[in-house]
């Protein structure tokens, strides 16, 4: 049973670099050999649309043809059968890098053929048990507004649809500096976000620790 963890955040040692972990221990305690990969160590772009995964007769078997620093990780993730992603919230969205991997993961997994029932082929058939931790500044009482989980939900449902299984874990409110006083940045109370982060992350780490259990218990069949 192999659980495979992908960090889509450039810091090292941050909110999803530590939610990571925590969910990472969890699937180790439930029986799982676990690996955890930091996209930005790797030299590599999104799916180039060569469509070589979309011919017919492919050799790829699911795994994306392009020969970079990522297909080692991708053949990985295709062996794990969990395979959970954290990112932080960019601009509204997941970052560029954690989106360049979800679209090298996912389209050669997917073809563009129904079978005779008209259920749509998969190149493996097998379940993924899949997840996204997400990061966040915005306090959780402001994501509706800001449409945050119509954008979640619509980037996990392909992540679902294609994998066979996803869930989402929301952080909001994170402490994204360690002193506030030294940024340009008053309309934040630093101290109300250290008291948040001391109050709740430990909550948060512990939903990142049962979601790594959870799905590796998922994915035993238990
Ligand atoms: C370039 C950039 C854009 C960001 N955009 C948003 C945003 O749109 N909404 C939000 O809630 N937080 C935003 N944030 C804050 C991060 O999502 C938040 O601090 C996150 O927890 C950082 O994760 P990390 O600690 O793992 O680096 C942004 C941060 C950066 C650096």
């Amino acid at each position: 049973m192999k659980a495979i963890f992908i960090n889509g955040s450039p810091r090292k040692t941050w909110n999803t670099h530590k939610l990571l972990e925590s969910a990472m221990k969890g699937a180790a305690d439930s029986g799982a050999e676990t690996e955890l990969i930091n996209l930005y160590d790797l030299n590599f772009r999104g799916c180039v649309s060569c469509f070589a995964c979309k011919l017919k007769n492919s050799k790829t078997n699911g795994l994306c043809a392009v020969r970079d620093d990522l297909r080692p990780v991708l053949e990985k993730a295709l062996n794990s059968d969990v395979i959970v992603m954290g990112t932080p919230i960019y601009f509204s969205y997941p970052t560029g890098i954690l989106r360049e991997f979800v679209e090298r993961l996912l389209f050669p997994v997917m073809t563009y053929s129904n079978d005779e029932n008209g259920n749509r082929i998969r190149a493996i058939d097998k379940k993924f048990y899949t997840a996204t931790i997400w990061t966040m500044n915005c306090p959780e009482s402001l994501a509706p507004k800001l449409n945050y989980p119509l954008i979640i939900e619509t980037h996990s449902k392909a992540i679902g649809m294609v994998m066979g299984y996803t869930e989402d874990l929301c952080v909001y409110n994170t402490l994204q500096f360690t002193d506030y006083s030294r940024y340009e940045a008053n309309m934040f109370d630093g101290d109300a976000k250290a008291r948040h982060q001391a109050e709740h992350f430990p909550k948060d780490l512990q939903a990142a620790y049962d979601l790594g259990k959870r799905l590796v218990a998922k994915a035993k069949g238990e």
